[in-house]
């Protein structure tokens, strides 16, 4: 029994020292793995450790297949070095080994992916028993450049759903890569609703992978500055590196969120006339419609712009410019206020024409109505008298009467400007402007011209008088504003008083001429002269222009009149020489008072000699006998 013990624990002892040999005497160091780019070459090591010397030592090479089958492609032993023959590896597998440090080293050439397999190599030494280890090797293969494409038609942020904004590929990589969308940084997810990202891989024909990678996301107005891109990694020997694809921008439809409407021209205040120009822009980029509606009227605009004509105040007001998009019916507007300024007529109370007693006070208001403040002036005869709007005119004389014009103007705004005016007469019984000297001396039988200014409301009547109560026919009547002004001609035949009357409602007011006749003055050597009487003239210092021009076509006349007087004088002359030559009984003396008589009675023309009329004068003198200047 003991016996039998003793021997089996022997057995067992021995069968554990053998097997301890057998599993330790070799050591078989290797790498876990071995990374190599695809078609590069590998070099597996494989380092034993061995008491027995080298010449008692096999090595043999094999791969395991992924089910676990193993399969020789190398054999070596002291005698021979054998390569399999019918293996992938049997054209492309070297081994070098040095004795000295036990190592050996397989290299694969042109590494190909069905080569990523775990190669084991496996030492029997002749007493020490034997050893194996394994080395995978992985291959890698980097990916063609991606490429990113978006969708060319855009992206609406009114989209319930996520939409496809595009898609990243890689080409060709192996083990397969990732792809990774971004947005400016950030990387996108699959968010439920908002985010989805679908990638999808195949493998090519050569067995390297391709990617695809889709994403479609619920888009924002703030997508359309956005930069998306993806990112793709892989791994390559030692190490994992990444590409990216180029940034792209991607087209965002978004209906607008607001709309601006505003005055284009004119610029600054907008008067009843101008023609207003208003523009309309909504922030939106997809295609809506604007129209504008101010009160009941709505308008369609033409590329943006509302051109109002000709506007009124009733033009005023808000204006609501609306953008309607056809596709959601969402709609949002703007508003802009115009207010069209306006300037009424102006309105003078008391209205017109206003009579009024010497004396009296009239106080006159001249209003326009505007929207905007407006300055008011009073003028007469051109000239402004009064900044304001109320005129008052106090103890009115004659000189009161007149045309009063009020001046509206709106100083913000050239160019608007109303008027309205008032005639003032001054009621009052006739005043005559006296002259300074009514005693005149006119030679005998020659005409004499007077004239009588007299002022008054309503207009005097002028009536001539002589002394002896025979009335004299006035050759010229006007009424101006200045006062009604006659002219009589009186032929001076003796002495002789001439009144001017002037009477109206209110009374009557009388200037007396008092007219000597005289005998010719040794001076008047010539048998024809002109008397004139040199008249007032209505307030020389207010002469307005019109008269001044009156007087000049008067001027005109009278030259007309002269030429003709001289053609008949010489009509005359001429025939009363040939008369007296047929008679025989030329004369010097009887001739020339003869021919004076016959002159002064057709030189009933009488000049109105002013300061300025020296031209008259000369020709007067030249026609008459050659005389310049005359005896007024
Ligand atoms: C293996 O090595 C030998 C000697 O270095 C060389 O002649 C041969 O071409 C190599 N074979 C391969 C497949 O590399
Ligand atoms: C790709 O993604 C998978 C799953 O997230 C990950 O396990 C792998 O390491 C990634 N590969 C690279 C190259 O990033
Ligand atoms: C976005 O794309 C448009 C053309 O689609 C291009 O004109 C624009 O420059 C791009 N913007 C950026 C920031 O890349
Ligand atoms: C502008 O409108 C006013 C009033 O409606 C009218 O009298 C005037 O003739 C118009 N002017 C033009 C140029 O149309
Ligand atoms: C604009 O939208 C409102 C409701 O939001 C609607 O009542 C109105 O009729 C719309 N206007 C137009 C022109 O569609
Ligand atoms: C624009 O005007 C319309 C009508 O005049 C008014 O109902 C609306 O509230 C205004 N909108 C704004 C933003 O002022
Ligand atoms: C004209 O006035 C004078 C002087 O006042 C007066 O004597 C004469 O009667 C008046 N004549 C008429 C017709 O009124
Ligand atoms: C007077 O008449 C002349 C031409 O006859 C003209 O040139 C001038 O302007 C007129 N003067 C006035 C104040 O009307």
């Amino acid at each position: 029994m003991a016996v039998r013990d003793s021997g089996s624990l022997l057995i067992g002892l021995l069968l554990l020292f053998h097997t301890w040999r057998a599993w330790a005497a070799v050591e078989v160091s290797m790498e876990d793995r071995v990374e190599v780019f695809r078609g590069d070459t590998a070099r597996i090591t494989c380092m034993y450790k061995s008491e027995d010397d080298v010449g008692g030592i096999t090595i043999m090479w094999l791969y395991a297949t992924r089910s676990g089958e193993r399969q020789n492609i190398y054999f070596q032993d002291s005698n021979m070095k054998i390569v399999s023959q019918g293996t992938p590896f049997t054209n492309r597998i070297n081994m070098s080994s040095s004795d000295a440090s036990r190592e050996v080293v397989l290299t694969i050439k042109d590494v190909q992916l069905a080569d990523e397999l775990d190669f084991i190599c496996f030492v029997k030494s002749l007493t020490a028993g034997e050893g194996e280890g394994r080395t995978k090797l992985k291959v890698f293969e980097t990916p063609k450049h991606p490429t990113i494409e978006v969708v060319p038609s855009g992206v609406s942020v009114t989209e319930d759903s996520p939409s496809k904004i595009g898609v990243c590929e890689v080409k060709n990589g192996f083990p397969k890569p990732n792809i990774t969308w971004y947005r400016d940084k950030t990387p996108l997810r699959t968010i439920p609703d908002e985010v989805t990202v679908t990638s999808s891989r195949t493998i090519e024909s050569s067995g390297l992978f391709s990617v695809r990678s889709e994403l479609s996301m619920k888009v924002q107005k703030s997508d359309k500055d956005a930069l998306f891109y993806c990112e793709i990694t892989f791994y390559i020997p030692g190490g994992m590196r990444m590409i990216e694809t180029s940034h792209v921008n991607i087209t965002v439809f978004y209906p607008p969120t607001a709309v601006s409407v505003w005055v284009e021209s004119p610029k600054g205040k907008i008067k009843e006339g101008d023609s207003v120009e208003l523009h309309c822009h909504d922030n939106g980029n997809i295609a809506s419609e604007l129209a504008i509606v101010h009160g009941n009227d709505d308008y369609s605009l033409e590329n943006n712009v509302l051109v109002l004509d000709n506007v009124t105040r009733g033009a005023s007001g808000v204006y609501q410019c609306t953008s309607l998009d056809m596709d959601t019916l969402i709609n949002v507007s703007g508003n802009v206020t115009l207010s069209v300024n306006f300037l009424d007529p102006a309105v003078v109370t008391p209205k017109e024409s206003m009579m009024l007693a010497q004396g009296q006070e009239l106080k006159a208001t001249c209003n326009a109505l505007s929207s905007l403040q407006t300055h008011t002036a009073w003028f007469k005869d051109g000239q402004e008298i009064l900044k304001g709007h109320t005129l008052i005119l106090k103890d009115a004389t004659f000189d009161t009467a007149g045309t009063y014009v009020c001046v509206v103007t709106v100083p913000e705004i050239e160019d608007m400007e109303t008027r309205g005016s008032l005639h003032v007469n001054v009621k009052g019984p006739p005043e005559i402007m006296k002259l300074d000297n009514t005693e005149i001396e006119v030679n005998f039988e020659k005409s004499v011209e007077l004239s009588c200014v007299a002022k008054g409301f309503p207009a005097p009547d002028i009536t001539w008088t002589t002394s002896d109560g025979k009335p004299v026919k006035a050759t010229s009547h006007e009424n101006t504003e200045k006062g009604t002004r006659s002219v009589v001609s009186v032929k001076v035949t003796s002495d002789l008083t001439v009144f001017c009357n002037a009477s109206n409602d209110y009374g009557a007011d009388a200037m007396t001429y008092r007219i000597k006749a005289t005998t010719q003055t040794t001076t008047q050597a010539t048998t024809t002269t002109s008397t004139t009487i040199s008249t007032p003239t209505v307030n020389t210092e207010t002469v307005d222009p019109p008269e001044k021009n009156k007087t000049g076509t008067g001027g005109t006349g009278v030259i007309i009149a002269v030429i003709i007087t001289c053609v008949l004088l010489l009509a005359i002359l001429g025939s009363v020489l040939y008369f007296l030559y047929k008679k025989g009984k030329i004369c010097g003396r009887s001739g020339k008072k003869d021919l004076t008589k016959e002159k002064s009675k057709k030189d009933n023309t009488v000049v109105e000699m002013k300061s300025d009329n020296t031209e008259e004068a000369i020709l007067l003198g030249v026609n008459g006998e050659k005389q310049l200047s005359s005896d007024q």
